[in-house]
């Protein structure tokens, strides 16, 4: 149905019912932004997280008390070794990502997550103004907004935070070349404290993820460039002003533009 022109609506009279939005879709690009390394590792350590938070909290307090004499049970064991595997996956995650900031494609890189030219700088106030509900506009970026940035690079020391307390807790009962963790102990103040490090900095990450998704929609939505699906796809849909942009060095790119 062609729904009625604007003006008889603002004139009292029948209300359209298909709220009609000037969409330039010439004016839009899709370009490729998250290569698939990010975009792998992002899903794949998100799944890990998880696997890893279920059976690390059993672990810290096992909540199922099976009816059998021990032994004839495995309910701990079984958490321990699913805890233990999915360590080596999130660590191999991990490594692979931090390694991809410095060998991957141009939005994979370090300068995403450090914000040092004065756009991306200025980007950061801008950001923490959006969210203090100072300004109705975030600032638009191609590759992560640098707060968003900042606040990554806190959730990847996090993780290495996370495999540190993990191996320096593992090494102690571990036999063989694990034991070359052992240094790791007291560097964290002792067991029960890198215990106590790894349970906490557990939650910062499930904290961090309430507020990642809650942001992650509100942004997507607001921008309007797809960014939840780029996630998925790779691909963000950009204005086509911003083309020649694209091609800038990143020091470059990170200069305040003519166009924004
Ligand atoms: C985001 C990732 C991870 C989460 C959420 C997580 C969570 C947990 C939690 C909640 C505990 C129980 C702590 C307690 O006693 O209260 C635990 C124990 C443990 N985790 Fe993790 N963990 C993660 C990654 C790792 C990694 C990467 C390693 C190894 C490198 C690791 C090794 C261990 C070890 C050795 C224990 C102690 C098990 C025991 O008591 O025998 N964890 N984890
Ligand atoms: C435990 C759960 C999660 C964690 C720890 C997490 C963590 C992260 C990290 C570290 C990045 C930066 C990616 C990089 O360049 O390496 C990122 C980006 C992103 N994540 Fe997640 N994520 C989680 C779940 C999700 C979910 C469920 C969604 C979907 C709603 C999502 C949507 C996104 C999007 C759209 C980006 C790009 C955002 C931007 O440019 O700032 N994430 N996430």
């Amino acid at each position: 149905m062609t729904p009625p022109p604007a003006a008889t609506a603002t004139k009292g009279g029948a209300r359209p019912q298909v709220a009609v939005k000037s969409i330039d879709v010439e004016g839009i690009e899709r370009v490729y932004v998250w290569d698939i390394v990010v975009r792998s590792t992002h899903w794949f350590t998100m799944i890990a997280i998880f696997i890893l938070a279920i059976t690390g909290v059993y672990i810290g307090t096992p909540y199922l008390i099976p009816a059998q004499p021990g032994g004839e049970h495995f309910v701990m064991a079984t958490m321990k070794v699913v805890h233990f595997y999915t360590a080596i996956a999130f660590t191999l995650l991990v490594a692979t990502r931090l390694v991809w900031m410095f060998v991957g494609s141009y939005y994979a890189r370090w300068h995403q997550f450090i914000p040092i030219g004065t756009r991306r700088r200025n980007d950061v106030i801008r950001m923490i103004k959006f969210y203090s509900l100072l300004s109705k506009d975030p600032p638009l970026n191609v590759g992560h907004n640098p707060l968003a940035g900042l606040t990554y690079l806190l959730v990847y020391a996090l993780y290495v935070l996370m495999i540190l307390t993990g191996l320096a807790m593992y090494s102690v009962s571990a036999s063989g070349y694990m034991e070359f963790w052992e240094f790791l102990v007291p560097i964290f103040g002792g067991l029960q404290t890198a215990r106590w490090i790894h349970h906490i900095a557990m939650w910062f990450i499930l904290g961090f993820f309430a507020h990642h998704i809650w942001s992650a929609m509100l942004v997507s939505r607001l921008e309007g460039m797809g960014l939840i699906d780029s996630m998925f796809s790779g691909y963000k849909f950009l204005p086509r002003r911003w083309r020649k942009r694209l091609s800038l060095s990143w020091r470059d790119r990170d200069r305040p533009y003519e166009d924004d």
